[in-house]
Order: C-alpha cells, then structure tokens, then sequence
C-alpha cells in the first residue's frame, strides 16, 4: 500500500520507493500540505508548523475568534482565491452572482488501484500495472464547485502524477479564470530554479536563478509549449549539483500556452503551482459539468539533479511514449530538408535515395514541399496531396521505388495550418483563426486552422489518413510552424471565445490520438519549428521530437544538455548535417557531427552525392558504432559530465543500469595550444570490476603532432578499474584540430 490513511492524525501519505508526500485534513476542514521529500516512517508532519497572527492576513469564519488561523500563512494543498489567501493561488473561479470565491473544504478521500484516466487529454499510462490513485474531494460549500484532487502514484518508478478534475455541483454557471493543475507548498528552505529558455534554433537553454520573494513564472502564451520557455522545471537547493541536494521536478503534460509560477511568501515559504496558462483562458462549467485539467508529473530527487533526470527518462519513456516503437529499434533516416529543401522531383529524390542506401541509411524522409502548390513556403499548406509537377510518377509509385531501393518512406506534413494561397482557404475562410473585423498576423505566411471546430480535425483526419492509407508510408513528421495568434473561433458564442485555446489543443489530441490509433505502425516524429513542442503532452503520440532547426553540433551540445534534464535521449531527434551548417556557417568534422547526433534517435540531413569517398565510408562506420551501442543510448542511464560552457570541452555518458558497460562521448568545443589535460571522471560503474575499453574514435580524431612531443600514441593500456575510472577518471591524450569528439566505450570484463 503505497497510499495511508492515519486517522487518528487525519493524515494522507503518499508513500512512493524513495519518497513520501503528506497531507493533512485540519479539524476545520483545511487540506493542508505537510511534506513531499526523502521517504520518511510514519510521521505525522503536522510539528513542522505553527500557527501564528501575523496580521493583515485574513481569519476564515469558522475560526473565529483564533486570528493564527489563515489561509495566507498556511501550507495549502491546493489554494483557492478571494478569500484570504493573497499568494499565487491555482484556482479562479467567478460565481453566477459575479463573486470571485473559491473556499474549499475535504469532503472525502478514495483510493483506488490503477492510475486515473483524463479524457481527451494525453497523460501518463500505468505500465507495469502497479499504480494507485488517490483522489481527495474538497469543496466550495455556497457554489457548489467541488474539486477532485487527482493522485496517480507511481511507486517503483518515485513518481507521483497530479490533475484535477473540476466539478460544478451548484446551481449555477461558474465561469474558471484559471484551473492549474497542482500547487505546492515548501514551507522551508533556500532554492533555485531551474528552466529551459530559448529561442527558435537555440531550445532550452539551461538558466537557474535564486527563488526569491517576487513572483516568479515560466510560462509560455504562444498556444504551443515554446521555443521560449519548455513547460519543465526543477526548483532544488542553492547548493544542488549534479550528485547532491534536493531537487523536485514539476513537468507538464499539455502541448498549449502554459504557466508555472513560484513565489516566496512573507514568512519565506515557498509555493509552486503549474497549469494551463491563464491568459485567454476562461471555462464556463454549467450546473453538472467537469472541466479536466492536464497532468503534472512530479518527482523528488535528495541525490541531486542526475537521479531527478533519471526518474524522469525512465518514466516518459515506460510511462508516457508508447505505441509500436516505444521499445522497438527505430529506423536510420536521411530527411530531404536540409538535403534540397523545396528543390526536388521525383528522378532527384530517387538518386537521393540511391545514395541513402549506399550509406546504409534504412529510410528515406521527404520533408516539405511535396503536396498543393508549396514550391515555398507561402502556399500550399491545407491541400495534402501530391503536387504531380514535382512528383510526376505520383506519390504511390516513389514511395514503392524508394521502397524497391531497400529503404522505407516517411514524409512531413503540417496538419494544424493552412496557407490563404491554398484550395482549402479557398473553400473555407473561416476555417482559420481570424477576429471578426482584423486580417489576422501571418507567420511564416501561414494561418493556424481552428481545431476547436469538429468538422475542421475531421476534415484533416481525412485528408491525412488518405495520404497514410493509400502509401506505404512507415513515418510521420508532424510539423507546426508557428504560435498562435488572433485565436477566435467563428463556431463559439462571444462568451466562450475564452475556450477557444483549450478546445483548438483538445481538437489537435484528438487529432493525433486518431492518427496514432488507425496507423499504430507508422512511427510519428513531433516537430514545431524544431523543438517548439517539446513536451511530455506530444510524447504520448510520438516517441520522438525533432529537437531543434539547430543541426549546428555545438550548438546541439547546448540544447541536449537542457533537454537530457528532463527528457530521454530516446525522444531526441537529432541528426547529421551538412559542413558548412546551413543555420551558422560553421564547419565541424563529420565526426564530431555524428557523435552529438548518436545522442538522439540518429539520422541524416544532407545530400550523400556532395560528400567524400572518406566521409561516405565514415558514414558506414558511423552507422555500425550506433548499431553496436543502440541498447546502452537509448535505454541506459545518461550522465552529464560537464556543466555545459564550463570547460573548453563538454562530456557525457551512457551507462549500463547494471554497470557493466559505458559509452564515454567528448567533444572539445574551445581548442587550445598547450592545453591542459582533459581528465573525465566516469559515473555509474562497478567500482571493483575490471573495464576493457574500445576507442571508437580513434580513427577520427587528431593528435597534436608528434613535434611536439615523443610521448605520442603510447596511450596504449586498455583495461581500467572501475573505481580507478570513476574516482581519478580517464585522462585523454592532447588533441589538435576543429572541435574534435572522442567516444570511447568501457566493457566489464571481470
Ligand atoms: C520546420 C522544421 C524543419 C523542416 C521545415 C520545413 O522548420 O522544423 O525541420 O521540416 O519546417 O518547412
């Protein structure tokens, strides 16, 4: 039982492998929040606090004449609004009668086995079939809004899931201004926190900053999960690193316009919420009706931001991907973009594929530009059939050539857009986001359809599952190239139009949990201007996302670095691309190239013909080693090495969960004459075995020349103690060029 009722205490613990939770029902009814930290025996955490008049802060009813008693000061589990408590709260609710109360009281708890279902919303799956939910029910005694705490917990994988699910019991229409999915108090400690900022080509950028008495949010207002901010964020000690400190984890399971917010009160306590942004944003819940909000994934880490990673690889991997390719190996891929753009017919795509095979490449991707009049970007997007002065054979017959090649098909397509110059604006202008009286803002020329609308998801259903069922087509890139803007929708009343951002992502989901559900075995990529829509909501369609328009491998670094704290490498598409890179000008090895890519799903983006004899031959060997190590990056436990711009040169690993291999990988992104030693301490090994290792790089990266020493290239011993690798490390020879990688892999052998 990983869920306890004490009732003598009136207290709920959720206890989870390495965790416990705590909540308490006060003898007035108040759902406080006690504790969510290192697992703890039964405790009753109600010590930890006291209760005091710190004035001006306002004394519910029923407490009457005790002024210590106030939602202001105390820990809450979920805050109402309007009613005393003056910090960031997570409900909003305006009454029938135009007041603004939400007063909430327990009214009961249930536990039940198995994880809790949200409809139309994506959220996590109870894989290994031992999940419980709790459900608390509190109440606003005069509306009638009755909120049901959703609980899913996750013991084994240390992770507990929160939604909520808003009832109106009441009379009367209640109209939500905001509806976040969880609060949380931490009544005591200094923080940072951590976020992942950015920009379109630049994800995730990793930024922490001190928790401090202003209000601080994370949010995104763009409809989609952002370029800007990612709906992931960590708030750990001052002092957390990667193998030490406490760190709690709040990820968003939704796709749309978001807000998570942190504020440290007046008496230092510190309270976090997160939920669909409230911008835009107003339900109307008539006397009966539910209103669902997504799902947060929490975890807690007292070993510092490494083990809160690895909780969370390991549960979007097992608890939210799924589908046909959750575990399944996934095919190498060469995508047309970066390889001829809109330029293409169908004899260049078939040489492309030619060259594909030669590499060993297994499948060929075409991107955009294959469909309506899009011979750019200004046209084209609404009309998904086959443009057949590009492609004369027509769509069926290049995929079957391609396919008579030896490689499968994928193709891209942008299902949420329509362009004006297309037939389908054409026939239907009111299809698209546009207020009454404005020429709505074009972005990339493009306008967004409004999937609030049934009739609109169903048309493009159709239009996609045509294109899907008649091709043999084994891939899906699903793209969206712009924010949201002018989101009004011609089928809602003037009143709900502040639904109209919630419905258009309840309309995508259902979109997409159709596609997913009628074409199980085509592998679907998310993509949104690359990593727009990186989030936990899309991964339970898609088990990848193209992670950034960035192919540039230095600046990759970057942007994986962010993305490995709260994502898998299994999610991470990422792919090699040509030197010069098209979005910086930089050059870099193929290697270097290949190494930072292998951290992802792997593919290419580039046209063959334009490399090499050597590079192409490298290819193969590239190809090889990602075959070879498949298991170990895509399953094993990922470790950062370095804090990303700190060293001249960053590092990672992939290790074994049992210890008994690791892949060591290093890029030097700052060369240096007379460089200091590069010395790599490994992580995750068995410290008394013996560890051969393999230099899979050897081949492919420089040694300084040998002028400059005699001690060239007599690095030769191979075999490592654990413990020696992981407490005095690896030390690499100098290296001498452009950015060179290194990858070397560590096998135990006794
Ligand atoms: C977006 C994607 C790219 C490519 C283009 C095509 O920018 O992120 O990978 O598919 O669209 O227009």
């Amino acid at each position: 039982m990983s869920i306890l009722f004490n009732e003598e205490h009136n207290t709920i613990t959720i206890n989870t492998k390495n965790t416990s939770y705590q909540m308490r029902v006060s003898s007035e009814g108040f759902l406080q929040h006690l504790y969510y930290g290192k697992r703890i025996g039964e405790e009753n955490f109600r010590y930890l606090y006291h209760n005091y008049d710190r004035a001006c802060a306002g004394n519910p009813d029923e407490v009457f004449p005790n002024r210590a008693i106030s939602f202001d000061t105390m820990p809450q589990e979920f805050p109402g609004y309007g009613v005393g408590d003056y910090r960031i709260h997570a409900i909003a609710a305006r009454n029938a009668d135009g007041s603004y109360g939400a007063d909430f009281r327990y009214a009961g708890h249930e536990v039940t086995k198995g994880k809790y279902k949200i409809s139309n919303l994506p959220s996590s799956y109870d894989y290994s079939g031992d999940a419980e939910t709790l459900t608390v029910t509190v109440n606003d005694k005069i509306t009638g809004l009755t909120l049901e705490l959703l609980y899913g917990v996750f013991e084994d994988e240390d992770v507990i899931t929160r939604a909520v699910r808003v009832v109106n019991n009441g009379k009367g229409e209640i109209a939500l201004d905001r509806a976040f999915s969880m609060s949380m108090d931490i009544p005591f400690g200094k923080w940072d926190l951590v976020h992942f900022h950015g920009k379109h080509a630049l994800e995730r950028q990793t930024e922490r900053e001190p928790l401090t008495h202003l209000v601080k949010s994370v949010e995104s207002r763009r409809g989609t999960s952002s370029h800007q901010e990612n709906p992931f964020m960590i708030v750990c000690d001052r002092k957390a690193d990667e193998d030490h400190g406490r760190c709690y984890g709040m990820m968003f399971v939704y796709s749309g316009s978001f807000k998570a917010e942190a504020e440290v009160d007046q008496i230092n306590s510190t309270r976090v919420t997160m939920g669909i942004h409230d911008d835009q944003f107003e339900w109307h819940l008539m006397p009966g009706e539910v209103f669902e909000t997504p799902e947060v994934i929490m975890a807690y880490s007292g070993e510092g931001l490494t083990e809160l990673s690895h909780i969370y690889h390991k549960f979007i991997r097992r608890n939210i991907c799924r589908g046909k390719y959750q575990f399944t190996r996934r095919p190498i891929l060469l995508n047309s973009w970066e390889a001829s753009y809109f330029d293409f017919t169908d004899e260049t795509l078939l040489a492309l594929a030619d060259e594909a095979a030669k590499i060993g490449v297994e499948m060929l991707v075409l991107d955009d530009g294959w469909f309506g009049d899009r011979n750019s970007d200004n046209a084209g997007l609404g009309d998904w059939y086959v443009n057949e002065n590009k492609i004369k054979c027509g769509l069926k017959s290049l995929v079957e050539q391609v396919n008579a090649k030896g490689l499968k098909f994928g193709i891209w397509m942008e299902p949420e857009m329509i362009n004006e110059d297309s037939d389908l604006y054409r026939a239907h202008p009111d299809w698209a986001f546009a207020m009454p009286g404005r020429k709505p803002a074009r972005s990339r020329n493009q306008l967004v359809l409004d999937l609030s609308r049934k009739e609109v998801v169903d048309y493009v259903y159709d239009s996609m599952a045509k294109i899907l069922s008649e091709n043999n087509i084994e891939y899906l890139k699903w793209d969206m190239n712009r924010s949201l803007s002018d989101v009004y929708s011609a089928a809602l009343p003037a009143a709900r139009q502040g639904e109209t951002m919630h419905r258009f992502m309840l309309g995508l989901y259902d979109l997409m949990g159709r596609i997913t559900e009628n074409f199980p075995d085509v592998l679907v990529e998310g993509c949104s201007g690359g990593g727009a829509r990186f989030d936990a909501g899309i991964l339970c369609y898609s088990p990848q996302i193209w992670c950034s328009d960035d192919t540039d491998p230095i600046h990759r670094l970057n942007i994986q670095y962010g993305t490995s704290f709260g994502y898998p490498v299994s999610t991470v598409g990422s792919h090699v691309s040509a030197s010069p890179n098209h979005q910086t000008g930089r050059s870099t090895p193929i290697h270097t190239r290949a190494v930072v890519a292998m951290s992802g799903t792997f593919g290419y983006e580039l046209d063959p013909a334009k490399l090499s004899d050597e590079e192409k031959e490298e290819i193969r060997d590239q190809i090889r080693i990602f075959d070879k190590y498949y298991d170990l990056i895509q399953g094993g436990l990922y470790y950062r090495l370095s804090e990303i711009g700190e060293e001249p040169y960053e590092a990672w690993e992939f290790a074994a969960e049992d210890g008994s291999e690791a892949l060591l990988n290093v890029v030097v992104t700052n060369i240096q004459p007379n460089q200091a030693l590069i010395n790599i301490r490994l992580k995750g090994l068995d410290p008394d075995a013996v560890y051969e290792l393999t230099d899979e790089s050897e081949k492919y990266f420089s040694r300084i020349p040998t002028m400059y020493t005699e001690e060239i290239h007599k690095h030769e011993k191979t075999l490592f103690r654990g413990d020696a690798l992981m407490y005095a490390g690896y030390t690499f020879e100098m290296v001498f060029g452009d950015y060179p990688a290194m990858q070397l892999y560590f096998r135990r052998v006794k």
